[in-house]
């Protein structure tokens, strides 16, 4: 009963902290039209309003290449510079358009461990006003199934706010 208590609170606090971290990414980034400095300040904004976070960033869509990623702004330990469309949680999200959320990242198929702390992660693909695929939006954690709805909810609300 404590427990499920606590887990409630939890989420709430949670869910209120996404709704505040979103106001502050639009005041912030109120009129501010370069892109990299958008996803610089999300990447920073978001990193350090979670504990349960551990690796914070973009994986953007290179133009120059086919169907392929290359790293953007991040917070956290050093990325790897570039992911195929389809190869690991990120390619998976850019080839879907759909949000990826991995409990556990060892039980993924082709899984790119960039630093072996990650545990679970949420990639969710960022979309211009158009619809096109920009980047996608990268949170590992070194906690298993660190992530849930709620994280979802946040994350693709604000992703749609700042860049859609
Ligand atoms: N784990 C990701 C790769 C990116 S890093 O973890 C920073 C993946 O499988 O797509």
């Amino acid at each position: 009963m404590a427990e499920a208590f606590n887990d409630k609170t939890l989420t709430a606090d949670k869910a209120a902290r996404y709704a505040e971290v979103a106001q502050e990414i639009a005041s912030v980034l109120d009129g501010e039209g370069n892109l990299t400095a958008r996803m610089a300040t999300v990447a920073s904004m978001l990193a350090s309003s979670f504990d349960h976070y551990f690796w914070t960033g973009f994986y953007v869509v290179d133009p120059t290449k086919d169907r392929e990623l290359v790293v953007g702004p991040y917070q956290g330990t050093l990325g790897c510079l570039r992911i195929a469309y389809g190869r690991g949680v990120c390619g998976t999200a850019a080839e879907t358009g759909q949000t990826q959320l991995v409990e556990d990242v060892h039980a993924f198929p082709g899984h790119i461990a960039c630093d072996s702390r990650s545990a679970s992660e949420i990639v969710v693909p960022v979309f211009d006003a158009a619809g096109t695929l920009l980047a996608v939006f990268d949170v590992d954690s070194d906690r298993p199934a660190a992530f849930d709805a709620v994280d979802r909810q946040g994350l693709e609300f604000i992703l749609k706010a700042t860049f859609a």
